[in-house]
């Protein structure tokens, strides 16, 4: 694969992603140690990653399980250190967790004795906001994913899917630029993951953000991406431009060709990477 940053950028080059939002991942390699009895036990996860995100942009991962998406990102949002390469969110070097990125993961870890308001007024009052404003926007994002006539429930009184909608306001309430969600939707049964994904592609549009998705499923990169990197074994094996029109309705994307075409070709390049780890 390529490895100069610029040539793997989705759009403008360098310049492009040092602006605020734009991700530039660099030679990054990460082996994680630990001991096992007396010995001390390697496994190298990532090997001499490289690819960049215009702000902005959508970019979702795929590769097979053990590959190393999870561990990019949890790099990319300073939760883990890497072994060697460097990592700049807007232009800067990332050091560690910061408000300019938000992460979402497969369970959302809600506290259960706080209703879903307060569960993101809480984040908020860790991200070091005023309670007036923690309030405001609180209410203004539990009711952007569509969960204003639920404020007062407890995550115990909210579906799976409903507890998922309320990760990503807690998420998106800290205003970062830099949204990171790893397999977001993974947990969700097929139909309310289809209800996320059009609810995601409904709030990208109203707030713009850079988002990293990871996921397993090749439909869902599709319908949602401006790009997809595929990774296998540590590394960036490939990447597909997904120029299919915007604003993107998922029913009109599965009627459309060029949408199949998309997803057979990464279906390909996908068994090739596990080809590879065989
Ligand atoms: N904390 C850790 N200590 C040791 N090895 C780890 C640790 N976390 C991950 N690994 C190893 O690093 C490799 C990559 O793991 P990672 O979680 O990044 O994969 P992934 O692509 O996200 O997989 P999945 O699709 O199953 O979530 C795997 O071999 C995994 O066993
Ligand atoms: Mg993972």
């Amino acid at each position: 694969m390529r490895s100069d940053a610029a040539a793997l950028s989705g759009a403008g080059g360098q310049s492009a992603v040092q602006a605020t939002g734009g991700i530039s991942v660099d030679r990054l390699s990460k082996t994680y140690e630990r001991i096992v009895g007396r010995e001390l036990s390697r496994t190298a996860a990532l090997a001499d990653v490289g690819f960049d995100v215009a702000p902005q942009e959508f970019v979702s991962v795929i590769g097979p399980s053990g590959c190393g998406k999870s561990t990019v990102m949890k790099i990319i949002a300073g939760l883990l250190a890497a072994s060697s390469g460097d990592v700049r969110v807007s232009g800067a070097s990332v050091t560690g967790p910061g408000t300019d990125r938000a992460c979402v993961f497969q369970s959302p870890g809600l506290m259960p004795w706080k209703n879903a308001v307060d569960n993101v007024a809480l984040a908020l009052e860790f991200a070091g906001i005023s309670r007036a404003e923690r309030r405001r926007r609180a209410a203004e994002y539990v009711e952007l994913v569509g969960l204003g006539e639920f404020k007062q429930h407890y995550p115990g009184e909210l579906s799976g899917g409903m507890q998922q909608r309320l990760g990503i306001a807690r998420a998106l309430a800290i205003e970062p630029v830099v949204l990171l969600m790893d397999e977001p939707f993974g947990a969700l049964d097929a139909l309310s993951r289809t209800r996320m994904q059009d609810e995601l592609l409904r709030i990208w549009e109203q707030r713009k953000k850079t988002v990293l998705f990871i996921t397993h499923s090749i439909d869902e990169a599709v319908v949602l991406s401006d790009r997809v990197l595929v990774m296998g074994n540590g590394t960036i094996a490939a990447e597909v431009e997904i120029d299919l029109p915007r604003p993107r309705s998922r029913h009109e994307l599965l009627q459309d060709p060029k949408t199949l075409d998309l997803m057979r070709r990464l279906e390909d390049l996908l068994d090739a990477t596990r080809g590879g780890d065989a």
